[in-house]
């Protein structure tokens, strides 16, 4: 049965406003969005409006207790004006993982890719054309009880909203190693993509920016010893063939990109090893040489570098003249998201859209 989705469309569509030779992530978003109510243990009502306010009662249980999870994903048009999603099916998986954990209801993957394919049937013309721009989509669900007392909530909102987007990073990161604040706790909810983890990462963040850097790589929660991920990003570290990242744990988000990059490195010809780093073993390669490349993957971020890491107030630049490797996997990486070189691996989702004239 396919998914009845009642629609109501903007009297006219913002995007002839749209500067799409000067994109600023995150601020302008497409004419619409989907959503979708649960209630009495099922899912109902999906729709689309225009994108705009909505109006939340002030005890909305998500506001104080945090039931609030999230995903990032992209969707990419080709020169011939082809629209596709990239891994959707693995977002849809990571967003059930974040539900499960956060004891929110799982997601039907008709209403969550349907939902994706009708948003991205009326607003596709909002995915710029720029080589690595993307359209930034945004699922999320909350937690919508009218109630004070702490328990999980019987009701809740599904919505998907997008937005253009170019680079989250416009330059190569400086990363501070965190010795103190911890992201995740084991048996915690690190692995969720729920919006408390980036809630708690603030402050850390704010203090890093403060010192000079971009963003925090964190370590874990106990000994503050193994790296574990930036605030919004997987980290790699490279070693001449020998690429390692650190193993997915529970205090992990197992990232999309990651794992595609991952995947690419191998075919390659790489030697990708996923295991617990310490920081002495960083600062060890660092100091013998070893250590050629760092970079973080992420929706947002794709592929960027790290020219350099701090720890204990000492910075530990990298070499960044030579020829990267990073940009060799974001330039195929790219090709396969743009549909400019062929699927191998099988992780685009085409969108079928009524007007390839327009786009
Ligand atoms: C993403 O990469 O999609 C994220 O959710 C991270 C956020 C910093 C934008």
């Amino acid at each position: 049965m396919s998914l009845q989705i009642t629609t109501k469309l903007v009297k006219e569509s913002r995007i002839n406003s749209f500067d799409f030779n000067n994109i600023v992530f995150g601020r302008v978003f497409t004419d619409h969005n989907f959503i979708c109510d649960y209630s009495n243990g099922e899912w109902k009502n999906p729709r689309i409006e225009p994108f705009g306010k909505i109006s939340l009662s002030p005890s909305l249980s998500a506001l104080h207790y945090g039931q609030s999870i999230f995903e990032g994903m992209k969707a990419f048009k080709s020169t011939e004006g082809e629209v596709a999603l990239f891994r959707p099916l693995e977002n849809h998986k990571r967003m059930n993982h974040s539900a499960k954990r956060m004891c929110m209801p799982q997601i039907p993957e008709e209403i969550f890719i349907g939902g994706l394919q009708k948003l991205l049937e009326l607003d596709h013309n909002w995915i710029p054309s720029k080589k690595g721009a993307a359209l930034y989509i945004r699922p999320f669900m909350f937690a919508t009880d009218d109630f004070l007392g702490v328990k999980q909530s019987d009701t809740y909102t599904f919505i998907i909203y997008a937005c253009p987007v170019d680079s989250y990073y416009s330059n190569h990161l400086k990363v501070k190693i965190e010795e103190h604040y911890t992201r995740a706790a084991a048996g915690g909810v690190g692995a969720a993509k729920c919006a408390g983890n980036y809630a708690a990462s603030m402050y850390p963040t704010k203090l890093a920016q403060e010192a000079g850097y971009n963003q925090v790589l964190w370590t874990d929660g106990i000994e503050h010893k193994y790296l574990e991920e930036t605030g919004t990003s997987n980290v790699f570290i490279l070693c001449g063939k020998k690429v390692y990242t650190p193993s997915l744990t529970d205090t992990l988000l197992a990232g999309i990109t990651r794992n595609s990059v991952i995947t690419l490195l191998k075919d390659q010809g790489f030697e990708v090893v996923e295991k617990q780093i310490s920081i002495d073993e960083l600062t060890a390669w660092h100091e013998s040489g070893e250590l050629t490349e760092m970079f973080v993957t992420g929706t947002a971020a794709t592929i960027t570098n790290i020219e350099l890491f701090g720890l204990k107030g000492k910075d530990y630049k990298l070499n960044m003249s030579k020829e990267l490797v990073s940009l060799k996997m974001k330039a195929i990486l790219n090709d396969i998201r743009s549909l400019n070189a062929p699927d191998t691996f099988n992780w685009m989702l085409k969108v079928p859209v009524d007007s390839l004239q327009e786009a």
